[in-house]
């Protein structure tokens, strides 16, 4: 475990929220874009476990995650004050995998989390991607949309229209798809989100990579505690064997 000092902690919409800690550069320097750290959130034992949350940037000497207030961990987290100290370990993971030639994010409600390291290019091994596409249900559940902007172009989608498109990330994919080809999409949101991009994805020929989550419990793959059904049978660990999987190798009733 090492431990970290909380520099900032802020709401950004109604339910998520934003968390810098400090690091030393040389353990960050470890960490690759799709990594995960897990994160003690309260000194005593509850809730016992860490919680597991995608690297969402790196700084000089800090990093950031961005986490959805759902249940008694994060709303301990979301209690945090600057200079509190907290303990997390990692990286944890696979890193996204390297693609190359021409490829989309996409990333629907808190997924898009997972993606402004990755944006950042601070590791040159990780191409760029050429655009992300980000939806939520309005306007006000859209986060850090002017740091992606300064990064790279962003297209958005909003269930009720507030901003961009009027749907969803899947139809900002569909006439994208028919603009142009691409290579790849890596894409993070919710199930019904990543099945709808799977499936254009076939449609379309296009590989598809997801970012899954899982309860997660060891998160170094000793206690089976985080199930990814493969299509061929058996199951892939998320924790060591994710948490980015080419969505033609599991079993897509995982995303019902
Ligand atoms: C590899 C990985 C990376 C993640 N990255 C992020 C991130 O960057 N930002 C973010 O906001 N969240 C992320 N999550 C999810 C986050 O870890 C959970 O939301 C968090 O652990 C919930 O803790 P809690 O104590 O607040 O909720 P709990 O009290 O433990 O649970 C509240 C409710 O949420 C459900 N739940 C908890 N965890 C999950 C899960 N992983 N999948 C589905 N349902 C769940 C529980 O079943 C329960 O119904 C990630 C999860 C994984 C596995
Ligand atoms: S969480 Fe224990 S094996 Fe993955």
């Amino acid at each position: 475990m090492y431990k970290a000092r909380v520099l900032e902690n802020g709401e950004l919409t109604s339910s998520i929220y934003s968390l810098v800690l400090s690091a030393e550069d040389s353990l960050l320097a470890n960490f690759l874009p799709g990594q995960f750290v897990k994160i003690k959130v309260s000194s005593g034992y509850d809730p016992l476990l860490p919680r597991p949350f995608t690297v969402h940037a790196i700084y000089d000497s800090a990093f950031e995650i961005l986490y959805q207030v759902v249940g008694r961990g994060t709303k301990a987290m979301s209690r945090l004050k600057p200079g509190d100290e907290v303990e997390f370990f990692g990286p944890l993971g696979k890193p996204f995998p390297r693609i190359e030639g021409s490829y989309l994010v996409s990333a629907g409600g808190v997924g898009v989390a997972g993606f402004g390291y990755l944006c950042q290019g601070l590791k040159p091994e990780f191409s760029l991607p050429a655009k992300l596409l980000y939806g939520a249900r309005t306007s006000a559940q859209l986060v850090k949309l002017d740091f992606f902007s300064t990064l790279l172009p962003v297209e958005v989608a909003t269930d009720d229209g507030s901003l961009g498109l009027k749907g969803t990330v899947a139809d900002l994919l569909l006439a994208e798809l028919n603009k142009q080809s691409y290579q790849a999409i890596l894409a993070c949101g919710p199930k019904p989100m990543l099945k709808a991009l799977a499936e254009l994805g076939r449609t379309y020929g296009v590989k598809i990579f997801l970012v899954l989550e899982t309860l997660l419990a060891c998160g170094t793959g000793y206690c089976l505690g985080c199930a990814v059904p493969s299509r061929r049978g058996g199951y892939f660990k998320l924790c060591v064997d994710g948490p980015t999987f080419d969505a033609e190798e599991i079993d897509l009733e995982f995303l019902r």
